[in-house]
């Protein structure tokens, strides 16, 4: 290895440009430092900054005015200063952040992610290690192979780090040992070959006093190398790997500022494509070749991974954000049933049954998990049973999305199999995945396409279907005023069906209780059965007091425009349960009915409902007649 400082200092103070130029060309590597409190992180990643003499500026400025200011004017930037300012930010940011540093050698520029190695940070270390090629697991000598490198090898692992660099740090503490490396690296290979890690390299170093970092040390002439820096040189790193991919490019937006031209603009996720290639656009299927491969500085011979073009095609087929545009020969599966790996992310538990956004490249789609098959205890790598994953817990679930999408094994291909969950009201990004397979039930039930349509059954009984969805508080006149409705129906000769709360919980839906997962799960099925019953053409009325948004809107969004109005039965508690017509609010105020809505279970208004009766102002004769002129008025 070359010296990396005279090098760039030399062509810096000779020729900005081509200093600036070379370093453009340089190639990237992303890494990650794991290591748990006292390995010496912050101290290795000082080192690195510090023997590459590149730090980011601002840092750099920060630095030299600290060393003004202890009188160490006009010397080089202090290696342990660095190292404790390196510290302190960690620990101002330890809660939330995961820090990115910068450093370059003459060979490579590198960014390196700084995380917080403690059991409740698994989040930051996941979006920290996301999008690394590389990670640096740290072990102190004195110690050993620890449960946090457990921990930290199964996520690199679970993410898809390729490279694993186990440091085994402090070795100027254990007298530059022979002995205590081996045993080390013998008890972390047997590790690491459980959890399926068949390559990683192993390296003798002291942060603190630079052994083996950018060069190999005397103090350990039996290690043959390679030095830290030397081999974060030199290791394959991922875009070069997802070149020899088959191609992918997940479309970003269609670029179309003309009627003469029409591009699909996007980046690459893997693979190479020129001029001719015969493509695939998934989902749909249709293949055609490219025309043109156009990037703001003209027209290209040939695009790679990693490279953001616009591609246009030599046929107007149906293509639009989110599709998937691939070599026409190998193309990824599109499905809607999936087994993956979940993190879980945020404060509120994850909900089996809810509905989430769910992102993947450039699709969005909703989808809904089910109950965990098992979590992973991270420490142990015991698989364990259990109904939900908290904030940090990491499991396999199986879970589908309202329509296909088009992915593959987040094992190979990130960009295509990997995905985050949104929370649908608040839009907080409450979880990562990764997608293993399609589920092969999913492959094999096919949609059964029937003759006679749900408009020719409309149309036989002379009406539009609708699905008048009641909610509200328990006791706030659901039933009443359905009931009245479908009444009013019946006598204009209008084929209707009345689904009630009480009743479903009788039959269809016995098995359920009063828990939220529960409530979720009750109204997917009413969801799904009142869907079915207006695909049969009738007004169907259904009396829940669903009272979770996320679900109602989970419905609307089955059916046709327009077809689900959704009624608010506006009774303010206090008056719900003055009337009690069943007496379980007084049961629930006692305590002895769990889990009621209003009480001990929350109850979320509809925020702009079609229609809202207030039942303190009208009659349930007046709200019967005012939906019904809604309906067909
Ligand atoms: S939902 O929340 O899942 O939509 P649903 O409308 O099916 O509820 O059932 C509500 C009815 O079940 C209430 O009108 C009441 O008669 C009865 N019930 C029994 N226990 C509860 C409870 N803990 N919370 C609300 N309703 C309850």
């Amino acid at each position: 290895m070359t010296d990396p400082v005279y090098v760039t200092d030399a062509l810096i103070a000779e020729d900005i440009h081509a200093y600036l130029e070379q370093h453009q060309q340089k190639s990237l590597l992303r890494f990650i430092t794991c290591g748990s409190v006292d390995d010496g992180k912050s101290t290795l990643i000082g080192r690195l900054l510090y023997d590459s003499k590149m730090i980011f500026e601002d840092q750099l400025a920060a630095l030299e005015a600290d060393s003004k200011r202890v009188g160490t004017q006009g010397q080089a930037i202090d290696f342990a200063l660095l190292v404790d300012g390196l510290a302190a930010e960690r620990e101002q940011g330890i809660t939330i952040d995961v820090a990115y540093r910068f450093f370059t050698t003459e060979k490579r520029k590198f960014i390196v992610a700084d995380t917080p190695g403690h059991e409740q940070y698994t989040r930051n270390m996941v979006t920290g290690a996301s999008t690394a090629d590389l990670a640096v697991i740290l072990i102190d000598a004195r110690k050993g192979v620890l449960t946090q490198t457990r921990r930290h090898s199964f996520l690199a692992h679970l993410i898809g780090i390729k490279h694993i660099v186990l440091a085994v740090n402090k070795m100027d503490l254990v007298a530059y040992d022979k002995t205590v490396f081996e045993r080390i690296l013998l008890s972390y290979r047997a590790f690491a070959s459980e959890i399926g890690i068949t390559n990683f390299t192993a390296i003798p170093i002291s942060g603190f006093k630079g052994d083996n970092i950018t060069a190999l040390s005397d103090n350990m002439p039996w290690f043959k190398g390679p030095a830290l820096i030397e081999h974060l040189e030199n290791v394959e790193i991922a875009a070069a790997a997802d070149e020899a991919k088959s191609f992918r490019l997940p479309v970003q937006w269609v670029n179309r500022p003309n009627l003469d031209f029409r591009g699909f603009s996007g980046q690459i996720a893997s693979g190479s494509v020129r001029p001719g290639d015969a493509v695939r656009v998934l989902p749909s299927g249709k293949t055609t070749t490219i025309e043109r491969i156009v990037t703001l500085d003209g027209g290209l011979d040939e695009a790679v991974a990693g490279q953001s073009v616009t591609l246009t095609l030599s046929e107007e087929i149906d293509c639009s954000r989110g599709d998937v545009i691939a070599a026409a020969d190998a193309p990824p599966e599109a499905a809607d049933q999936f087994e993956a790996t979940l993190v879980w992310m945020a404060d509120e538990a994850m909900i089996a049954g809810r509905a989430y956004w769910l992102k993947l490249a450039t699709q969005t789609v909703s989808a809904t998990i089910q109950q965990p098959k098992y979590e992973i205890n991270v420490n142990t790598l015991d698989h364990l049973a259990a109904k939900t994953l908290e904030l940090n817990g990491i499991g396999v679930v199986e879970l589908s999305t309202d329509k296909p999408i088009v992915f593959e094994a987040y094992a190979d291909n990130r960009t295509l199999g990997g995905f985050i969950l949104i929370d649908k009201l608040t839009n907080a990004t409450v979880a990562a995945g990764m997608l293993h397979f399609s589920l092969r039930r999913a492959q094999n039930v096919h949609w059964q396409a029937s003759d006679v349509d749900r408009d020719m059954r409309a149309n036989l009984k002379n009406q539009r279907p609708a699905l008048l969805w009641f909610t509200g508080l328990s006791g706030s006149g659901k039933s009443t005023i359905a009931n009245l409705v479908e009444k009013k129906l019946y006598r204009m000769n209008r084929h209707s069906f009345l689904l009630d709360g009480d009743n479903v919980r009788h039959g269809l839906n016995r098995d359920l209780g009063f828990t939220e997962a529960d409530r979720i799960e009750n109204i997917r099925r009413v969801g799904e059965v009142a869907k079915l019953m207006t695909d049969a053409g009738l007004i169907v009325i259904t009396a829940f007091i669903s009272p979770f948004r996320v679900e109602r809107d989970m419905v609307r969004s089955m059916l046709p425009e327009g077809e689900f109005i959704e009624i608010f039965i506006d009774t303010p508690l206090a008056e719900a349960e003055r009337r009690d017509v069943k007496g379980l609010y007084k049961k629930a105020r006692a305590g002895q009915l769990k889990n009621f809505t209003g009480i001990d279970s929350p109850y979320e208004a509809p925020e702009t409902p079609e229609i809202r009766i207030d039942t303190t102002v009208m009659s349930p004769e007046e709200a019967a007649d005012l939906i019904i002129d809604r309906l067909l008025g």
